[in-house]
């Protein structure tokens, strides 16, 4: 089996880019991140802080994640209730970055995304896929952007969606999910030491994409390309 990881900050577009190439290839695209948000999801509808791994701890024996996938598109499903949109909230995005930090739903997480490697070829798309979850990933990216530009094209999705936001706020936000992302004591956001980078910062998508496909061409093992 294939297996790519793509990791790198929130907002550089690696779902959208994972996904698209990821059908160009005829590969099943993972989103891990929609696990961690469906965990805090989970979290704030039964009122616990998202940063207090006591109180999250206690909530996953109950807790029942799955995953699939309708008409190519990954679904998340929370107790089997179809969670998909409810879980790109802002308020979900910020309780996320805290659950996130805890080993209990990093254990709980790590054997699904390495079972769903080992059964598909895969694009994989994180913080810690080349680095944690996929260490012998075939091709392994960091996909990055500014803050600035990730904040901008945030900001357009929100309004788009019409939200009620202001450009300062969303770049605030990012700011401080990276930063939460980065320093976190386990499994932060780092590059692997083979990664390779890719900064889509002045890059439109189509040109993104076009990258992301070289630089896997490039360094698959050339009897599966
Ligand atoms: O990619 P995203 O914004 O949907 O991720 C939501 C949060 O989950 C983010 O704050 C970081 C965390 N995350 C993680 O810690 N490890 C992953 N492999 C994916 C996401």
């Amino acid at each position: 089996m294939i297996s790519i990881a793509i990791d790198g900050p929130s907002g550089a577009g690696k779902s959208t880019i994972s996904r698209t190439v990821a059908g160009a290839f005829g590969y099943l695209y993972v989103d891990t991140g929609a696990l961690y948000r469906t965990i805090a999801l989970y979290v704030l509808r039964h009122h616990c802080d998202p940063k207090n791994a006591e109180q999250v701890q206690a909530l996953l024996p109950e807790l029942k994640v799955d995953m699939g996938y309708q008409d190519g598109v990954q679904q998340m499903f929370l107790q089997g209730e179809n969670v998909t949109d409810l879980i790109r909230t802002p308020e979900v995005s910020m309780a996320a970055s805290g659950v996130s930090a805890h080993s209990c739903v990093r254990a709980y997480l790590l054997e699904l995304q390495r079972r769903l490697a080992r059964e598909n070829n895969v694009i994989m798309d994180g913080r810690d896929i080349g680095t944690v979850v996929l260490p012998d990933a075939d091709v392994k990216i960091f996909l990055t952007a500014s803050a600035a530009v990730r904040a901008k094209r945030r900001f357009k999705e929100l309004i788009a969606k019409g939200e009620d936001t202001t450009f300062e706020k969303v770049l605030a936000d990012v700011e401080k999910r990276d930063y939460a992302d980065t320093h976190r004591e386990l499994s932060p956001l780092k590059q692997a030491e083979d990664a390779i980078v890719a900064d889509t910062s002045e890059l439109t998508f189509a040109e993104s994409i076009a990258l992301i496909q070289k630089i896997i061409t490039d360094h698959l093992p050339k009897t599966s390309v």
